[in-house]
């Protein structure tokens, strides 16, 4: 299930003065995930959106709705989160102090969970929570910004991990500095989701963006 190749546009990166109308065409465009980056100003250096708006797009696709939650003390936040229509939540493992029953909470609530590593953290903590998680999420830039370039030495991290999950049904995701060029090396190192922003939505001319997510899939 897990060796087919998803594409997860980051919204970041889309025209938000026409929102409603640029998730339809990242759908039409042939996405299988939507990422919703959710910065909070505290955990990372900016700030984006909250479930309101998550809640205001829900009913314009049927994809699944993949929320990176980068959030300090995200406990308190995940039910609004799978409320608005989020399906999948990610947390960082930085930002919880009782990872296992996060991820526990995330999935008691009907979501799946996934866990972020920023480029510093060690896989170390991972073995102890691979029964409860359903991805994970490698940041190959540090968390804050769209646009920023690919730090290539998580490659080797990201090929640990793989063979960490094993035959498991987890996802492999990646985000940051994704583009035609950084998708082969991550794709070769065992990555099964790859989030885009820059690199799908440049130019913000829609008729581009299949090429665009085909030119990462192939
Ligand atoms: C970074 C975000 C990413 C980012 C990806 O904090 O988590 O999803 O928007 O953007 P690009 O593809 O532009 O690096
Ligand atoms: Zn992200």
């Amino acid at each position: 299930m897990n060796s087919k190749i998803k594409i997860a546009p980051s919204i970041l990166a889309c025209d938000f003065s026409n929102l409603s109308n640029e998730i339809v065409e990242i759908d039409k465009a042939g996405a299988d995930f939507i990422h919703l980056d959710i910065m909070d100003g505290h955990f990372v250096p900016n700030l984006t959106f909250g479930p309101p708006i998550i809640k205001s797009i829900r009913n314009k696709t049927k994809l699944i709705f993949d929320a990176h939650l980068m959030v300090s003390n995200p406990d308190n936040l995940i039910q609004e989160y799978i409320g608005a229509g989020a399906d999948i939540v990610t947390v960082h493992v930085e930002a919880c102090k009782h990872l296992h029953r996060t991820l526990s909470h995330i999935r008691m609530l009907g979501c799946k969970s996934g866990v972020a590593l920023n480029p510093h953290s060690e896989i170390s903590s991972l073995p102890n929570i691979l029964d409860v998680v359903d991805l994970i999420l490698v940041m190959t830039v540090n968390p804050g910004f769209g646009g920023q370039s690919f730090i290539k030495s998580m490659l080797p991290k990201i090929e640990s991990i793989k063979n960490m999950i094993g035959d498991r049904n987890i996802l492999l995701e990646v985000d940051g500095g994704i583009t035609s060029a950084t998708a082969p090396l991550v794709k070769q190192a065992g990555a099964n989701v790859l989030v885009a922003g820059t690199s799908i939505f440049k130019d913000g001319n829609h008729k581009m963006y299949h090429k665009n997510i085909e030119s990462l899939r192939r």
